[in-house]
This record gives structure tokens, sequence and C-alpha cells, in this order.
């Protein structure tokens, strides 16, 4: 472990905690609820997957995989590597894909909407963020920063708002399924800014 390792390490070691018992572990409760028994899932952009891990806990019959770009943490579930363009599975393969708080680190939230939509029979699940203004962007951008940077996962700081995602999923031909949800943590305060869709495709 180099001198930037052992300066990183207890900020680690804080986010696991505080992110496990605010952020992680509630979030897979309820990504767990949307999911229905036995399906089969992909996990895109699954760093070490322990969201999908926890996401099988709650709901065992759950068969989770997942697929990133980096492996800078060994993973607990089965996990591929590529190299960030086409997704190394064919056309339909999974029941769901899901990605959780992945879009917004890449620089074409479109692609990979669309990537997800070839690699799922039927639903996709995206948990996100989604800005409101200048002031929301610097702030959502600011804590994304933090909570990535001691992971050494590169953030390409790309948010959209409330219309520009059912934009694009209106142009997707992908339709918003149940009731709108977010991810609420932190006593409600961030409520707006991490949307969760469940959403169907429409051909
Ligand atoms: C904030 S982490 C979220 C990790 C995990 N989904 C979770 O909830 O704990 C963002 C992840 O997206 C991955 N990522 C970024 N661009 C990607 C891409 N084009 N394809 C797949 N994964 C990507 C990063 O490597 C990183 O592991």
């Amino acid at each position: 472990m180099g001198i930037t390792g052992v300066l990183l390490y207890p900020i680690r070691l804080f986010f696991d905690i505080v992110t496990f018992l605010l952020y992680k572990k509630p979030l897979a409760k309820k990504i767990a609820f949307l999911c229905k028994n036995n399906s089969t899932i992909l996990d895109f952009g699954c760093d070490n997957g322990s969201v999908s891990k926890m996401i099988m806990d709650f709901n065992p019959s759950l068969k989770i995989v997942g697929v990133d770009i980096q492996g800078n943490r060994p993973s607990q579930i089965p996990r591929r590597l590529y190299q960030g363009r086409k997704v190394p599975y064919p056309d339909k393969t999974f029941d769901i894909v899901l990605s959780l708080d992945v879009l917004h680190h890449t620089k074409n939230i479109p692609y990979f909407v669309k990537e997800m939509k070839r690699l799922s029979k039927r639903y996709l699940i995206i948990k996100d963020h989604a800005v409101y203004g200048p002031v929301s962007r610097w702030l959502v951008c600011f804590s994304d920063y933090m909570f990535n940077m001691p992971y050494r996962i590169k953030c390409a700081f790309n948010y959209p708002t409330m219309g520009e995602w059912g934009g694009l999923f209106h142009k997707l031909k992908l339709k918003k399924t149940g009731k709108p949800t977010n991810h609420d943590f932190c006593f409600g305060i961030a409520k707006k800014y991490n949307p969760i869709f469940k959403l169907e495709k429409c051909e």
C-alpha cells in the first residue's frame, strides 16, 4: 500500500461504515422490493458488488452478476470487467438490468441506457442523481466527488434534470412503472436528488 493508500485508509473505513448504514443497506432493501422473485439481474457498474450482495441477502431468490470498467476492490458477486463500450453480453440476457449510481459516472448516458435496454428482457432499474439548477448541481458534484475519491472512482459529473431523464426514457421507449420513488436518506434532505426509476420496455 503506497502513501496515498495509507492516507485514504481511515477515510475509506469511515465511509464504508457510514454509507453501509445510511445509504447502501436501505437502498438494497428498496431495490430488492422492486425485483420480482427468481429474476436474473445484471448489476451494471457493480464496483465491489456489495449492494447486490445485500439485495440477494434480502431476497435469496434473485440471481445477480455484475459488470464494471474497474476492479480496484475484490467483488462480492461474479463480476466481468470490460472496456466501457459494448457490454459483453448478448441481447435480452437478463430479466432486469440495474444501475445504481453509475450513469452519472459516464459521459454518454443515452448510450448506456440503450445498452441496458438491449441486455434486458423487460425491466430496467436506475438509481441516479437529478439536479434542479446551478446550486443543486454544485452540491451534488461536491458530495459525489467526496464519496468516490477515496475509492479512486472517476466522476464525470454528468447529472440530468428530472425533465431530461423523462425525455430520455420517452425517446428510448421506456415506460415508468410503479409509484415514483426516491432514495430517502439523510433525514429527507437528499431525497429529491436521488430518484429511482423502474422502467419497462415498450418494444
Ligand atoms: C459510485 S460507483 C457505484 C457502484 C455500485 N453500483 C454501488 O452502488 O455500490 C460507480 C461505478 O460505476 C462504474 N462505471 C463507471 N463507468 C462505467 C461504465 N461505462 N460501465 C460500467 N461501469 C461503469 C465505476 O467503475 C464504479 O464502480
